[in-house]
């Protein structure tokens, strides 16, 4: 079966996400070609990975050249321990001080951005009777002026992380807050600004053995700056860091790897002057017809899209009319298609033929004044993801959790 059959047979709730796992493996194979040997790949599956699903995400990557998977909260670090992933998780984001000792219990590798917090968790490794210290990777604050400590108190941290034997100082890492415009002065600072934090830290004779820079942005910019791993989120899921930006392989080779589907469940006939949706902020010109589709700002189709977007019904562009409803949104129909409900509504495609007339999650971005990463992170969880692998549905995703259908 190809994805349109997939699309075509499925029959629950009409609004649904297709995750293509074999485009994603290709992705994650295509990247760790493109990353220096010497460098561990980290994939970024904080989000529920992106919206697209944090444990097949995590497992495809991870069966397919990736080493660590990174997250942004404790439990979603112990989603992906529970789900039986044994690798390293880098947790990025802060926790609460109820939440530490399921971090260290479920050896979490955790960022650490300041050091009075190395001394509630160095007690947490202790009371929880681990007998191997606990990886830490101390955080930089390069010129993002977000999380991390200054580079002139980097190495007084360094030494104070070392002085605890519950920890061990395995990483060193900063993010670039401009790897992604044309203009990479500020990303170019941030890397001096790292290397010599890297060069202090050597003159005080302490080596940290995985430093760490890139996003994907910057890793599939600039392979001198892999250093010994990089973390990867959006290339990986196979789309550009921003449009400028090709993503590597043959041209194609990559490919985005969700894409949304949903259904006309009432053509509405329109007459000229009838006004659309809450505020009826449309007003037909002249006679014509709404496709009303199941979908709505409570399923990530943004409300800011009201009036400037369009999805495909059968292949042919239809305009969003009207305000984005909760659940609800409606198109204005293509004047050469049927008055028919279940007609097939793609709300973003992955830019194949098969997915024709409707926005990529690119184009949506730009239309919608946003970038592909907030797009996607938005799909709620009641939308069904459907994941797709040799042509077979192998698992679901919906608000009863995730089920395999066959081993992964
Ligand atoms: C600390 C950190 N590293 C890496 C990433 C991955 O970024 P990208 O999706 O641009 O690859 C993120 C994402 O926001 C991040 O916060």
């Amino acid at each position: 079966m190809n994805l349109q059959e997939i699309v075509d047979q499925w029959q629950g709730r009409p609004t649904f996400a297709i995750v293509d796992l074999d485009a994603f493996a290709t992705n994650v194979q295509v990247m760790r070609r493109w990353i220096v040997p010497e460098a561990k790949y980290c994939v970024v599956v904080k989000a529920n990975a992106y919206g697209l699903g944090a444990i097949p995400m995590a497992k495809t990557a991870l069966q397919n050249g990736a080493d660590i998977v990174a997250v942004a909260t404790v439990d979603e670090g112990a989603q992906l321990r529970r789900a039986g992933i044994s690798s390293d998780i880098l947790l990025m984001g802060p926790m609460g001080a109820a939440e530490k000792d399921l971090a260290v219990g479920m050896d979490m590798t955790v960022v650490m951005n300041d050091i009075p917090f190395a001394y509630g968790l160095a007690r947490s490794v202790r009371e929880n009777g681990r007998t191997k210290p606990l990886k830490v990777h101390l955080k930089v604050d390069t010129g993002m002026r977000r999380m991390g400590v200054m580079p002139e108190d980097a190495v007084a941290a360094a030494r104070k992380i070392m002085s605890f034997p519950e920890l061990r100082l395995e990483g060193l890492m900063t993010h670039f807050a401009s790897a992604d415009v044309e203009d990479m002065t500020s990303a170019e600072k941030q890397v001096a600004v790292f290397d010599q934090v890297v060069a202090d830290l050597e003159v005080a004779g302490i080596d940290i053995p995985i430093k760490h820079m890139c996003n994907s942005a910057g890793t599939v910019q600039h392979q001198d700056w892999h250093k010994d791993m990089v973390r990867s989120g959006i290339a990986t899921y196979g789309v550009r860091p921003a449009p400028h930006i090709p993503l590597p392989g043959e041209p194609g080779e990559m490919k985005q790897c969700i894409s949304l589907h949903s259904t006309v469940t009432r053509v509405i006939p329109l007459a000229p002057g009838d006004a659309v949706s809450y505020g009826g902020t449309w007003v037909a010109p002249v006679e014509t017809r709404g496709a009303l589709v199941p979908i709505g700002y409570a399923d990530g189709e943004l409300r800011s899209l009201s009036n400037v977007s369009h999805m495909a019904i059968e292949g042919q562009k239809a305009p969003v009319i009207g305000r984005v409803c909760m659940d609800q949104t409606i198109l204005r129909m293509p004047a050469s298609l049927p008055s028919t409900t279940r007609q097939r509504v793609v709300v973003f495609g992955n830019g194949t033929e098969e997915q024709a007339g409707a926005p990529t999650l690119e184009e949506l971005a730009e239309i919608g004044c946003t970038i592909p990463h907030e797009l996607i992170t938005s799909i709620a969880p009641r939308v069904p993801k459907l994941y797709v692998r040799e042509g077979k549905l192998v698992a679901i995703s919906d608000l009863d959790g995730y089920r395999e259908y066959q081993r992964s």
